[in-house]
């Protein structure tokens, strides 16, 4: 699929979780060949809201700042800080569209989060309610002085493709959640005071996966897809 801001990037895939009509697009590409800064998020939220797609679930995984995110944990946050920089960040740019400035006072859907949170209750997932996400530039991984100085800000939570994804969203009025899995401690927090295993956060990935798993699919059960 191609939309005016190029290739989104995958073909969007189309199916049921349990009943749930949904449509997947892993935002790294089907390898996850591309990194964070060079997403091309205008072009995936542009596809997805092509599709039909109304609300949007990003799954996310990130490293927990506060001491209350621990590694295996699943948050719906509830709050932004953006790092991120030089990345297309609006369709309202006065070049493609004419410049709008959008509320973001609150940037998740209150509407989204309380569907997550009652199909999170019915299917016996724990989901650690609010928190700030930070989101930072990546690929690499932080320093520890910097994780000190988001916590010094507020952030709770890291992770590297939040932004521009979820403004993208509010631009083209799509309701937009997060489910951020805590896949490590960020750096120089918890048991990473010298680093962070990369073979462990596949590893506490895979496990916090099926959660997301069983969270999404029950939450078809109370909407009719
Ligand atoms: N920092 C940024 N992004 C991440 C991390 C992290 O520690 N873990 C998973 N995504």
């Amino acid at each position: 699929m191609s939309t005016p801001y190029g290739s989104p990037s995958a073909p969007l895939l189309r199916g049921h979780l349990g009943g749930l009509r949904l449509l997947f697009l892993p935002r790294h590409g089907p390898d996850h060949a591309i990194a964070p800064h060079r997403i091309n998020y205008r072009a995936n939220l542009w596809a997805l809201r092509e599709a039909g797609v109304r609300e949007v679930v990003a799954v996310s995984t990130v490293g927990g700042i506060a001491p209350g995110m621990a590694a295996g944990s699943l948050v719906l946050p509830d709050q932004i800080i953006d790092y991120t920089w030089g990345r297309e960040s609006s369709f309202f740019d006065g070049i493609n569209a004419p410049l709008q400035h959008v509320d973001f006072t609150r940037p998740f859907s209150a509407a989204l989060g309380l569907r997550l949170r009652k199909a999170a209750a019915t299917a016996g997932v724990a989901l650690l309610e609010g928190g700030i996400y930070g989101a930072t530039q990546g690929p690499r991984l932080e320093t520890a002085a910097e994780i000190r100085r988001m916590a010094h800000d507020g952030a709770d939570l890291v992770g590297m493709t939040g932004m521009p994804e979820a403004v993208l969203a509010r631009e083209l009025g799509l309701e937009y959640a997060m489910l951020a899995a805590v896949v490590n401690p960020a750096a120089g927090c918890g048991d990473n005071q010298d680093g962070i295993s990369m073979e462990r956060i596949r590893e506490v990935s895979a496990q916090v996966m099926r959660d997301v798993v069983s969270l999404l699919a029950m939450m078809g059960a109370d909407d009719g897809g």
